[in-house]
């Protein structure tokens, strides 16, 4: 397919909610895995503000990801930019796992917290402690948290030099669907 081809269309962009909710999402998932990675360079006594901080972020993460599939059952995407088959699967594909990543990773977080005996302080109110630590539990599931965090992250990469790609190599219009109308 010719450039020419593939932007003889106006640009068909998500709509402003859904962008909106793309690019904060995106901010959110950059800062609560820099704060997961960076936890032991903070001083001691900031630990547990650090750890709370990821928490809470990780739970916007898991409320907001639940909007954005509430609102896109509701609002239907624009259709796919004409880029071949086997691009619209794998482009497919990506989100599909990048939404039960986004899912998934928190949930898990939750999951390990809980087996480490601890609670969540949201400022005006906390949640206490569901059960007692059991040491064994936490080390696995905090083992899973890690990892899936890590793929999401690299899948969440892949995804964005993919779009960067189409933007400087293909010279399509797939980047400007997420982009605000100027
Ligand atoms: C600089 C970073 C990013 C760029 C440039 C970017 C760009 C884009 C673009 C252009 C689309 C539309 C693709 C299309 O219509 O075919 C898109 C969709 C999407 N992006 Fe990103 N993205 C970035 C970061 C992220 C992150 C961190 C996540 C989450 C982990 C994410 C999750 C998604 C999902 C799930 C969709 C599909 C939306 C839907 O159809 O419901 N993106 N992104």
């Amino acid at each position: 397919m010719t450039t020419i081809q593939l932007l003889d269309h106006p640009v068909r962009r998500y709509d402003r909610v859904a962008r909106s909710l793309h690019w904060v999402m995106a901010a959110l998932i950059i800062a609560v895995f820099s704060l997961g990675l960076l936890v032991d360079t903070f001083p001691p006594s900031w630990e547990d503000g650090v750890v709370n901080m990821h928490k809470l972020i990780g739970v916007s993460i898991l409320c907001l990801v639940v909007v954005r599939i509430v609102w896109r059952a509701g609002h239907k995407p624009p259709p796919p930019e004409p880029t071949g088959a086997l691009l619209e699967r794998i482009s497919s594909a990506t989100h599909i796992s990048l939404y039960l990543l986004m899912i998934a990773v928190p949930l898990i977080g939750l999951g390990f917290a809980a087996w480490r005996g601890q609670g969540l302080d949201f400022g005006l109110f906390s949640i206490a402690p569901l059960m007692s630590e059991n040491r064994g539990v936490a080390r696995q599931i905090g083992e899973i948290h890690e990892l899936s965090a890590y793929a999401l992250i690299a899948l969440a990469s892949l995804h964005a030099l993919a779009a960067l790609w189409h933007y400087v190599v293909r010279k399509d219009n797939v980047l400007q669907r997420m982009l605000p109308s100027k």
